[in-house]
């Protein structure tokens, strides 16, 4: 079973990871969404809400799972014996940060390769930061992230 992995911090998700997955289901067995727990940086949603803000969203995706992992990527890799790691490209800016990770990923355990996968280009400008800039100022974020969460994201910049 060709099990990918596909890590993020998704906060939170928008259509271009929404478009990864769907693109990853389509050529692996199995794809794990993998959301970081990171302690250094406080994001608008909690993991536990980013994780079901995704389930819900790739809950049509049979094949797709959401979880959450602390620590570095291969040792969650790892634990689910996964072999590959799924990231979009979006622009050549994303590129040496993306290269140099894939790199390290590769020293840690060369068993475990980085397939990086062209944004599609009605996505490329998209990211999670710029969604919340625009929300937090009242911009309209529909076309921005899936359909059913955009309340979610509304709501959660109004209550802060
Ligand atoms: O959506 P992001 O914030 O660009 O995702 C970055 C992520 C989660 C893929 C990356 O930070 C990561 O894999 N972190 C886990 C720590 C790790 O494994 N580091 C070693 C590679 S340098």
């Amino acid at each position: 079973m060709r099990i990918a992995v596909y890590p993020g911090s998704f906060d939170p998700i928008t259509n271009g990871h929404e478009d990864i997955i769907k693109r990853s289901a389509n050529v692996f067995d199995k794809v794990i969404v993998a959301v970081l727990i990171n302690p250094d940086k406080k994001g608008l949603f909690q993991i536990d809400e980013r994780v079901e803000l995704i389930r819900r969203v790739t809950a049509p995706y049979k094949n797709v799972s959401v979880e959450s992992f602390s620590g570095l990527l291969i040792n969650f890799m790892q634990s689910r014996d996964a072999k590959v790691i799924i990231k979009g490209l979006r622009a050549v800016s994303d590129f040496e940060y993306e290269f140099k990770m894939a790199l390290m990923n590769n020293k840690l355990d060369s068993t475990i390769e980085t397939l990086f996968m062209m944004t599609n280009a009605q996505y490329s400008y998209l990211s999670s930061s710029s969604v919340k800039q625009v929300a937090i100022f009242g911009g309209c974020i529909k076309g921005l992230v899936p359909d059913l969460i955009i309340n979610d994201v509304i709501n959660k910049i109004r209550g802060k």
